[in-house]
């Protein structure tokens, strides 16, 4: 058994084995674009899934809510869910975190799979146990860690994701690449991000992420080491107010965070020029800022990574290393976004 096995991480023939003996009473989590896109793969490989069973919520960002927990929990209530219920989530991220939230909060946790559905569901959000949701404008505001039973990974519902999620996802895969392999780093920087990687690639990157979950599963250390990119990311996916994706938020912090490694002395110059060129190859310019530095300040104080005093990134010193807890003044935040 291989390390993600233990920790019932399987990918295609073995995650198709492990779904067709889940526990019996189970109840299928979807969004409106993967019951059209997924459920049918879905079905041909693990029989129908009745009515009764099936829980839908609306697609996108914008329901990664409250009032979509709710209607789950609701709909679990109305169909007899107990204790020991399965809750399957099939979709990408917000599926993964809205229904990892449902079910480990639902009669003070059930337990639930991930079947992640998207580049970025595969490779991130379905690994490693964080389930959240948005409250007050501010991204993963109410939330827990807490590991799914399995995650169940197969590339083949990747061949609906429309390219420029695809694209979305890949940022997160180049993420892993600069804190951890410079390897896959610059192997990724020659692909096409817009066509699904190589299954090779996808579980690399999953290795990666859960070398920092298993050292480090509340986030207390060395896993924020996976915050590269987030913080100035999630800034930036504030501001656009729901039209940048994750992903390519993500990228365009990375640029951003790696460019204040570097004018901090962590990172040299070709390192950091390598991650800006790759960044600008395959997203382009970073959208330009409109808010004010006061804006900034708040968005910045409001995110989880930064206590009141300074804000606290995870920077690269290389490409394939990372330090966490690094200080960053909000000046610098400024300076760079302006630059
Ligand atoms: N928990 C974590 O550790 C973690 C890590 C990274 C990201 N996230 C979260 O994940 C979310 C982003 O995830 P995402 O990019 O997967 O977004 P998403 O779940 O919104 O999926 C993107 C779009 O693709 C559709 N879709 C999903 N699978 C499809 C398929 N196979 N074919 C066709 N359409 C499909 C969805 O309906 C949606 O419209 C964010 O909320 C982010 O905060 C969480």
């Amino acid at each position: 058994m291989n390390s993600l096995e233990r920790d019932n991480i399987f990918f295609q023939a073995e995650a198709v084995a492990w779904l067709r003996h889940r526990q019996p009473n189970w109840f299928l989590l979807c969004d409106t674009n993967t019951r059209l896109h997924c459920l049918p793969l879905f079905e041909t490989l693990f029989g129908t899934v009745p009515n009764s069973r099936l829980i839908v919520m609306p697609a996108g960002e914008a329901h990664k809510q409250l009032e979509t927990a709710e209607a789950i929990w609701r709909q679990l209530q109305l169909s007899g869910a107990r204790r020991d219920s399965l809750l399957m989530n099939l979709g990408g991220g917000v599926v993964c975190d809205l229904g990892g939230f449902a079910a480990a909060t639902w009669k003070r946790g059930i337990p639930f799979i991930h079947i992640p559905t998207t580049l970025m569901a595969q490779t991130d959000a379905a690994i490693g146990g964080k389930c959240a949701l948005n409250f007050g404008g501010i991204k993963n505001q109410i939330g827990l860690i807490r590991q799914p039973e399995a995650v169940c990974i197969l590339p083949d519902f990747l061949k609906s994701l429309p390219q420029q999620e695809i694209h979305a996802g890949f940022a997160e895969m180049l993420k892993h690449g600069i804190i951890a392999d410079a390897d896959l780093f610059r192997t990724l920087r020659q692909e096409d991000s817009r066509i699904p990687p190589d299954i090779v690639q996808i579980r690399r990157s999953v290795e990666i992420k859960m070398s920092f979950v298993r050292q480090d599963e509340e986030d207390r250390d060395v896993r924020k080491a996976l915050n590269f990119g987030h913080s100035v990311g999630h800034l930036l996916e504030a501001l656009a107010g729901g039209s940048l994706s994750h992903g390519k938020a993500v990228a365009y912090g990375m640029r951003a965070e790696a460019n204040i490694a570097w004018r901090q002395g962590l990172l040299n110059t070709s390192d950091w020029e390598e991650i800006t060129q790759c960044i600008q190859q395959h997203y382009g310019d970073t959208p330009a800022i409109t808010c004010s530095r006061e804006e900034l300040v708040r968005l910045l104080s409001a995110d989880k990574k930064s206590d009141a005093a300074s804000l606290n990134f995870s920077l690269p010193t290389a490409i394939g290393q990372v330090r966490t807890n690094c200080p960053v003044s909000f000046d610098e935040v400024w300076v760079t976004l302006h630059s």
